[in-house]
């Protein structure tokens, strides 16, 4: 039985981080011997938001080279550059008959987009949802581990699919969201206001580029308080999410020695030193991320390395797109 094909494109806005790794790529990895998997960094979405293009062939090298740092192995899956494969702009063409102003413009990513730049409100911005679907269809993915904030693009490439299944014939599967497990791990931000990102305040966010002593740097400057007021108390938030990293890169006995003393604090009594807790994250954060980076950036600077592989993922990529833009094609009528 052939396996069913998972998808996810990325952004090649900024650099990746630790909620990236933990919330998206970590799950990436393990997906790509149970499926046949597409992953493609979306150089087209980004001119809908970044138009100069100096910053974005450095950024495009980078999310693969991390990428593969964190474990893709690009002779298991495709791991190609969306504008490498033509056959996305003609599906989206066609899908982009199908879609409406109305529901395009009701589009909560694209009413915030509008709000962040007025000045530009591109047609690309309003039909970013044709291209995401045109991503996902073109190999005809039925699984697209996301998160949250897309579940509301993937109904939209339901609904363009059925459409087209309605109108010109059975091509598309339906794809649906995909994670392992039920619960998304979330990474907040350091300083406690919501969750980890490419762009805003830095000094709260740990990026897979960062060198030991950021790491370090930034973890102990991380939000605490003063520690809980009664024993066995509630986490806030920003402390919750210390543990969270520290269960995801320390040993077992240490997150459980500082769960003990937390567990143990109450007012006049603080068993738990975030200090020292903070110090031992900070150590162990540094040598989680360590070989990450080194390998990253081993691939990012063999620029022939890094050729042959996003050639080698537009072949496959483009192999399974052609596949798909014949039966498109000939569906709707359009084979001469
Ligand atoms: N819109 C996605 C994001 O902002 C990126 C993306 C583009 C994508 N095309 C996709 C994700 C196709 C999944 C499938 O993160």
């Amino acid at each position: 039985m052939s396996k069913e094909v998972v998808l996810s494109g990325i952004r090649p806005t900024g650099f990746l981080h630790l909620g990236n790794y933990f919330g998206a790529m970590r799950n990436y990895v393990r997906m790509q011997d149970d499926y046949t998997c597409y992953f493609f960094v979306a150089n087209w979405h980004s001119l809908t938001t970044h138009p100069d293009t100096k910053e974005l062939r450095n950024s495009v090298h980078r999310v693969i080279a991390e990428n593969i740092a964190c474990g893709l192995d690009p002779e298991k899956v495709a791991l190609y550059v969306q504008s490498d494969v033509p056959e996305i702009a003609e599906l989206y063409l066609y899908l982009n008959m199908l879609a409406y102003k109305g529901e395009l413009e009701k589009t909560v990513t694209f009413k915030e987009k509008v709000r962040l730049q007025p000045e530009n409100v591109n047609a690309g911005l309003l039909t970013y949802p044709v291209l995401q679907a045109a991503d996902i269809l073109i190999h005809r993915a039925v699984k697209v581990p996301v998160g949250k904030d897309q579940e509301q693009h993937l109904e939209m490439a339901r609904n363009f699919a059925e459409r087209f299944n309605y109108r010109y014939g059975d091509v598309f599967p339906l794809p649906y969201a995909f994670n392992y497990g039920t619960e998304l791990v979330r990474i907040m931000s350091l300083d406690g206001n919501g969750k980890m990102s490419k762009s805003e305040n830095q000094m709260a966010t740990i990026y897979l580029a960062d060198d030991d002593e950021s790491i370090r740097k930034k973890i102990m400057k991380a939000k605490t308080d003063q520690g809980p007021a009664t024993q066995n108390a509630e986490k806030p938030d920003y402390i919750q999410n210390l543990f969270t990293l520290m269960k995801l890169v320390s040993s077992p006995d240490t997150l459980q020695k500082f769960e003990d003393d937390f567990n143990a604090s109450s007012t006049g009594n603080c068993v738990i030193r975030y200090g020292d807790m903070k110090k031992q994250l900070a150590e162990d954060m540094a040598r989680f991320i360590k070989p990450i980076r080194e390998k990253a950036e081993d691939i990012r600077l063999n620029s022939e390395l890094l050729a042959k592989i996003i050639r080698q993922g537009a072949d496959k990529a483009r192999a399974s797109a052609s596949e798909t833009l014949d039966r498109v094609r000939s569906s709707v009528g359009m084979n001469y």
